[in-house]
């Protein structure tokens, strides 16, 4: 793995939590599936972030998000496999010693990297977008980018090998990234039919968090070759005025079709082992297709 020396705060609130940990999980599935072929992959990572966060910060300790994702697995030795996958990949970046850091998808993406595959790694705001090129962007196949990774899959998908995979992963900070993603969606597999297109999406008591699911379906439904699949962890309650992260899910265009026998043990596992509540729990769905 590359060195981490330098590494973000800014978003060291969310680092390592729940969501992290599910979004993770299926990236890292994805990209071993990608790896069981020679031909190379190109990965579009559209909001990628700093590649890595402190845990120790002020930021991240505040909130503490992590403690009740990454480190209720952390140093345990009963893990399902994925899992285990995970935790290896964590301590690989914390160098196998305590749990200080935590890696973004782009440094997930650079360790399973093989010389034949390309990152293509967006980030719009500059200070993460700094971290981030002087972590990677000096490194064989890596080119990271500044701007807005929406507009960017137009000059990265396809790629000329035909194997890709594109994380979208937004922050829903506001309201337009619902129709974005989901324009996002369509205009990838418009482009790219084949392409694996991973999307992590936020569980809000809100209208728009609600739709996209039904919406990403419908439009993968008409545009992927291989289907759809959903995995799901809800793990907390909404507070009194309704606000709060219940949970989240991965939305998965074109999935490898492993991906959901490879889930279907470990989520209600998982579920209950990133309860914040007693009715934790996980769900799983994938089209006729997948
Ligand atoms: C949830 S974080 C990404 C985390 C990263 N994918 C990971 O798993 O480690 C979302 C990032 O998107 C960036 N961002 C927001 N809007 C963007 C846009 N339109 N294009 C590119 N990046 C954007 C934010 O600055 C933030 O760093």
């Amino acid at each position: 793995m590359a060195q981490s020396g330098m590494l973000a705060y800014r978003h060291a609130f969310h680092a390592g939590n729940h969501a992290d940990v599910l979004k993770h999980l299926v990236l890292v599935q994805v990209l071993r599936y990608m790896n069981l072929k020679d031909k190379g992959w190109r990965y579009v990572d559209t909001h990628a972030g700093a590649g890595g966060y402190s845990l120790e910060g002020d930021y991240a300790a505040k909130r503490g998000e992590y403690e009740q994702g990454i480190a209720r697995l952390w140093g345990r030795d009963d893990l399902p496999e994925p899992l285990a996958d995970l935790v290896r990949l964590v301590r690989d970046f914390n160098d196998g010693a305590a749990l200080k850091q935590y890696p973004g998808s782009p440094a997930l993406a650079q360790v399973l990297m093989r010389p034949q595959d390309q990152l293509r790694l967006i980030e719009m705001h500059p200070t993460d977008h700094k971290i981030l090129a002087s972590y990677l962007g000096d490194l064989q196949g890596v080119e990271v980018q500044l701007g807005d990774g929406y507009a960017a899959l137009k000059s990265t998908l396809p790629p000329p090998t035909r194997r890709g995979v594109a994380l979208i992963d937004p922050p829903y900070e506001i309201k337009t990234d619902y129709p974005r993603v989901l324009a996002a969606l369509r205009e990838a597999l418009e482009r790219f039919p084949e392409c694996v297109v991973v999307i992590w999406l936020p569980q809000l008591q809100l209208i728009e968090s609600a739709q996209l699911p039904q919406r990403l379906k419908a439009a993968a439904d008409a545009g992927a070759k291989k289907g759809w699949l959903m995995a799901r962890l809800t793990v907390a309650e909404a507070d009194a005025r309704g606000f709060g992260m219940l949970g989240s899910s991965v939305f998965v265009a074109n999935p490898p079709h492993t991906l959901h026998d490879t889930l279907q043990p470990v989520l209600p596992w998982l579920a209950q082992e990133l309860a914040q509540f007693p009715g934790a729990r996980s769900a799983l769905e994938r089209s006729a297709k997948a």
